[in-house]
């Protein structure tokens, strides 16, 4: 049966505590946790179970925001309608980035936030990140555009910083010209 998770505000004090890292093997609760991600994420994005359980669109989660302050994240990315591929990594770390930014031209949204907030987050338009898998086992990803910001999004929730720490308040939108927006 499915059970929804209780995810903690942007006002709870635990989304600004920089996270530590996991260690090996995960507890049970830790894998259960993550197990939990996964189906909400991947049900947030289906229509019909997110109408049937409530659930706001969402393609990632940090372990912070489930109230743990541990460096986990899940991301569930939609890479054809109805297909999703999931990535969890633990310990995850940003190995190398592109000069080049972007920006989500609608704005960057955070499950842990209720509220609209407008602005361009500048983010790098692709990363290789590594990491580890449940087991232990060393991963890598290499993530552009959409899936290369949340992996950003996301990790910067296990260093405390929320996406619209990253909006410029004396300039919060950029042109076409200035920076590519997708
Ligand atoms: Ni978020």
């Amino acid at each position: 049966m499915f059970k929804k998770l209780n995810i903690l505000d942007e006002k709870d004090p635990m989304l600004r505590k920089k996270s530590i890292p996991a260690t090996f093997p995960l507890s049970k609760e830790d894998k259960n946790l993550i197990q939990g991600a996964i189906d909400e994420l991947t049900y947030s994005q289906i229509e019909e179970y997110a109408e049937k359980y409530h659930l706001r669109p969402g393609m990632g989660l940090a372990f912070p925001q489930l109230g743990k302050n541990k460096r986990i994240i899940v991301i569930v990315y939609e890479v054809e309608e109805g297909i999703f591929d999931n990535y969890v990594f633990i310990n995850p770390k940003i190995i190398s980035n592109s000069e080049e930014m972007v920006a989500a031209e609608a704005g960057e949204g955070c499950l842990s936030v209720n509220r609209e907030v407008e602005g361009h987050v500048p983010r790098y338009a692709r990363v290789t990140v590594e990491g580890f898998d449940e087991d232990g086992n060393k991963i890598r990803c290499r993530a552009r555009e959409d899936l290369a910001i949340a992996f950003q999004h996301e990790i910067d929730h296990l260093d405390g910083i929320l996406f619209y720490d990253r909006i410029d308040p004396n300039k919060p939108f950029f042109t076409e010209m200035e920076m590519r927006l997708i």
